[in-house]
């Protein structure tokens, strides 16, 4: 931890890895030799090129994908993602399944339903506040896509594994867990995340779509919301965010190589959640929100035993260099996103706050 730095345990946009703020910083005036900044540089450059390609390699061999896959870098965050995949997927007389975990799951199935599509909401958790990640559900066989939010970023709650379903594309949205651990491409026709959670800062989406999706796309759209466009164009129809990007490829290069991949990645973040979880677990002052097969790696949501000490702990989290710990305002109580960037330093240093401020508060 650099003095002047808070432990950061915001939920997005959020923490990134020390060393690649430091490799911006060092070339921010100059880089790769080229006299300028990468914030100055053309998107038509040689210099850029490298940087796109060489993002969207590492994201091909961190995620193991074969070439029936396309990496797109799309702007209007994940929110243009709930409007472009049934606009560009579904076509006439088509439906699709989607299961409702919480705000953002039903953000997307308020896009699909606007544009006038038949969609089967085929399980939901908010019977019981979406504390939990619904299991043995239905998918129908004859669907165009079954959408899934594998994090729920606000509820703390994460898809432990996938569904399966035979002859039906999975579609995710990965925003706050997308490179947490290994998953298997192939039962996916397309995971999409904003990257200002796990893999860089606000200003693109990360989109990876399986070639057969793309044969779906109506000609008669406007281009800059067809996935064909970015696909055919190497993310490059227009401007793409030439800084994000950036950051992007730095974070892939620190996973890959600093980190040493998304096993030893999903190994960390293990242990980080284990730490926090044991905290809350071991005892009776704060009470974890979301059941216990269904908990977030990322976003560890959790209540204190009422709402003015809520308040003194996030303050006092401040105060004390922990900052972003207030929950989502739609729910209130606390939350600790502890997303790739998070060191287990930070998880430690929360945890030793939160048993004193027990002994001191409870
Ligand atoms: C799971 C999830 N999906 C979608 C969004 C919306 O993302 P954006 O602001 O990039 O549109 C968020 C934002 O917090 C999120 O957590």
């Amino acid at each position: 931890m650099k003095e002047d730095r808070i432990y950061n345990f915001n939920a997005g946009p959020a923490a990134l890895p020390l060393e690649v703020l430091e490799e911006i910083k060092d070339s921010f005036l100059n880089f790769d030799g080229s006299g300028m900044s990468i914030a100055e540089i053309s998107h038509r450059s040689g210099w850029f090129n490298n940087v796109i390609n060489d993002a969207i390699a590492r994201t091909r061999r961190l995620l193991n994908l074969d070439d029936e896959f396309h990496v797109l870098f799309i702007q209007g965050g994940a929110s243009m993602q709930f409007c472009m995949i049934p606009m560009n997927l579904l076509r006439e007389g088509d439906t699709a399944d989607y299961v409702n975990t919480g705000t953002w799951s039903a953000k997307a199935i308020k896009e699909a339903e606007i544009q006038g599509n038949t969609i089967d909401v085929v399980a939901s958790s908010e019977d019981k506040n979406f504390s939990y990640i619904p299991k043995n559900i239905s998918f129908n066989s004859n669907a165009a896509y079954a959408h899934i939010t594998s994090n729920n970023t606000i509820k703390g709650t994460q898809w432990a594994s996938y569904p399966e379903i035979d002859g039906v594309p999975l579609i995710a949205d990965m925003s706050s867990d997308i490179m947490c651990r290994p998953f298997d491409i192939d039962q996916f026709g397309l995971v999409y995340a904003g990257a200002q959670k796990n893999i860089g800062p606000a200003g693109v989406c990360m989109v990876i779509i399986r070639d057969d999706m793309l044969k779906r796309v109506p000609d008669m759209l406007p281009s800059m919301l067809k996935y064909t466009t970015y696909a055919s164009k190497n993310s490059m129809y227009n401007t793409p965010p030439c800084f994000a990007i950036y950051t992007v490829q730095l974070v892939m290069k620190w996973l890959e190589e600093t980190i040493g991949g998304l096993e030893k990645m999903a190994e960390i973040n293990l242990n980080k959640a284990k730490i926090l979880y044991e905290t809350i677990d071991s005892s009776d002052f704060y009470k974890g929100t979301a059941q216990p097969d269904s908990r977030s790696l990322m976003n560890v949501t959790f209540r204190l035993p009422d709402e003015e000490l809520e308040k003194r702990f996030v303050e006092q989290a401040m105060e004390s260099g922990f900052g972003g710990l207030k929950g989502h305002r739609s729910v209130g109580g606390c939350r600790a996103s502890i997303y790739n960037a998070t060191p287990v330093t930070a998880i430690e240093a929360l945890t030793d706050f939160m048993k004193n401020f027990e002994q001191k508060n409870g």
